[in-house]
Formats: C-alpha cells, structure tokens, sequence
C-alpha cells in the first residue's frame, strides 16, 4: 500500500540486511530500518518496531536468515529460533513461521543452507500477500452487501492495527475495506484509538489517511454509544490467534467490542489467514497472554511543536497498573471468519469446512 503515493511493503531482503519501517516512530517519522542479525530482529519484535502478528511471522523468517549470515552453525540457529518464539508469546504467527523455516532447512547441507533459508522467509512474505488480498476479496462481498441495502456510506469499526502495517501488504481486517474503497463503494471507518500503545490511531489511521480512506479516531470507550445510535453498520476486526474451535483471541479491548456488537445487532467480523489458526490449544486459557511492561501504561510518547519526540508520565509515580495486551471473544459472539479460503462460522466445523 502506499504512503507519500509510494507502494512500501512492510519488510523486504536487500544487500544481506532485512528492511523494515519503524513503526515505533510512526505517524510522526517514516523511518526504514536495518536490521543487520538475529539480535537486531529480535529487538524490533520485542519493541514493536515491527508488531502484528503476521509480520512479526515474516519478521521471524528473515530472523532466521540473518542467523544463518551471521554464523553458519546448527545449534546458533536452534538458539536463535527459540530466541524468536520467546520474544512476542501470544501472536501463533511467530511460531508459525519459525517451526515452517526449520522443518524445511532440517537436514539441509551448510553450502545451501543461506538460499533455502531466503526462499523460504521470501515464500512466506509472498504468501502473506497473497493470503491478505483473497481475505480482502471475500469481505468485499459483505460491505457491498451492506452498501446496496443502505444505499448510503458504509461505517466500520475496527480495533488496533490489523491494516497492512500489521502483515506484509493489504492487512488482514482493512484489506475488505481497502478492496471496497478501491471499487468505488463509499466507507467511513471508525478507529479504536487502542490504549495503551495507540495503535489504531498512530497506524490504522495513519494508513488510511495516506490511502485517502475517510476515518474518525475514537477513544476504545466510543463505540458502545455509536453502535446504540445507528452509527456502525459493522465490526471487522483482525487477530493474534484464533483457535480451531472459533475462539478469538485479539488485542486487549476487542472482546468488550464484540459484547457490545452483539447486545445491537452490529455483525462483528474476524479478518485472518490460516498462518493465524491454532489447531493446537482447545481451551482459551492455555493461550499465552503477554504481560506487558507497565510503563506503557503510566507514560505516553507523542512529539511536540518542533516535532521532537517527548516521553511523559500522566499517572501517580506510586501507583501499580496492569498491562495486559489481548484477550479473548468468544466464537459465539463472532459472526464469521474471513479468510483466504472464503468466510466461515466461528466453530470447529465452519474451520475445517475451508482448511482440512
Ligand atoms: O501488540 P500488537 O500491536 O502486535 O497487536 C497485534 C495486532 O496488531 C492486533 O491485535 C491485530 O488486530 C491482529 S494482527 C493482524
């Protein structure tokens, strides 16, 4: 997608380094990043200069890559991927895309070991792409639906950044609203600011100003009210992890969305690729919530006039908080999953219907 009018990707291979965009900096400074070894991939996913699910995945991949450029050595490489899992828990992605780059370079010879690892992590991206733009086709159906019956613009909510900043191009939840814009149907989105980290206004908002996408942040207390007063025509929403029985897990703040969507009648869409299923976990509680540093709670990043970054404090020094960063919606209050292969019930057998 495009910012300044120029199509970026997220993350791309050039000259034995992985690039990136610091999205710690955005909206305020486009910054491309370098990231020269596995410690500098780490790092980026742990700050969040990348973050999403899907691109900390791709981000893991290139890890990997970088491991092996650096040192050609079998247990740095296992120390490595284990690194990676460890350093985001809750987004299935990571590890998804880690246990796909050592099953294909298990028992690979040292002299092929560089390219098999690059066309692999390049696979992944690739197919990121290509999975975000059939989850944008297929949710088109359901916003044109809407637009023919109301004969007027289309209100979506969504929460945090599932847009393309979130994957490698498209997004996963903006990606039926970027394929809707682009055929000519008119949308208005309404943007969960996303607390702690702000996500939904420094990112999602963000990418939709540069697309010329009409949208108007809200504080993540706003939607109750809008979705009461006729405001929202509906929710779609992106994912971290969701499990074969339909369970959604997602930014902290998208299950209280959902109750609210459900007590108005608002259909609430889950957008995500299959890299996002655990078919593993069957009970939510087993999923491994982050606990954040409590920091991002109790200070807030923002530039002032001369556009310099400032940090400040804006809760009592002695006061404790929590900073949990997901939680769960239950399939129940889910109307359907959007994915690459087509839309489903949120359940064992509306999943299974699409991926065997
Ligand atoms: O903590 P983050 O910023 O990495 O949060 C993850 C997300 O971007 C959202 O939860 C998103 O909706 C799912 S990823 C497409």
């Amino acid at each position: 997608m495009k910012i300044e009018g120029k199509n970026y990707r997220t993350i791309w291979f050039e000259n034995n380094e992985v690039k990136i965009i610091d999205q710690t900096k955005l909206p305020h400074k486009f910054i491309i990043k370098s990231l020269k070894n596995i410690k500098d991939a780490i790092n980026a996913i742990k700050t969040m200069e990348v973050r999403g699910a899907p691109l900390i995945g791709a981000t893991a991949a290139y890890g990997l890559v970088l491991s092996i450029i650096e040192k050609n050595d079998l247990s740095f490489l296992k120390k490595s991927s284990e690194d990676l899992i460890s350093s985001r828990p809750t987004a299935i992605n990571l590890k998804w895309a880690v246990d796909r780059m050592m099953k294909k370079l298990s028992g690979v010879n040292n002299s092929d070991i560089l390219k098999i690892a690059l066309d692999e992590a390049k696979a992944i991206t690739e197919e990121d792409v290509e999975f975000c733009k059939n989850i944008g086709i297929n949710g088109l159906k359901i916003i044109e639906d809407i637009s023919k019956k109301k004969k007027d613009v289309v209100n979506i909510l969504t929460h945090c950044n599932a847009g393309w900043l979130a994957t490698i191009d498209w997004g996963t939840a903006t990606s039926p609203i970027y394929h809707a814009h682009q055929k000519g149907i008119k949308v208005h989105v309404w943007v969960d600011e996303t607390r702690p980290r702000n996500q939904g206004a420094n990112l999602t908002s963000y990418e939709l100003n540069e697309e010329k996408i009409p949208n108007t942040i809200i504080t993540d207390n706003t939607g109750g009210i809008l979705m009461q007063r006729g405001k929202i025509d509906m929710c779609i929403v992106g994912t971290d992890r969701t499990l074969s029985n339909g369970d959604v897990c997602n930014k902290i703040g998208t299950y209280l969305k959902a109750l609210s969507a459900k007590d108005n009648n608002i259909p609430f869409y889950v957008a995500l690729p299959s890299s996002t299923i655990d078919w593993n976990i069957k009970d939510h509680k087993k999923i491994p919530i982050e606990e954040r540093n409590s920091e991002e709670l109790s200070h807030i990043e923002g530039v002032d006039e001369n556009n310099n970054f400032k940090r400040v404090r804006i809760y009592p020094q002695k006061s404790k908080s929590l900073n949990l960063a997901f939680d769960v919606t239950p399939a129940k209050l889910v109307t359907g999953l959007i994915t690459e292969k087509g839309i489903c019930e949120a359940s064992e057998q509306g999943l299974k219907g699409l991926f065997n």
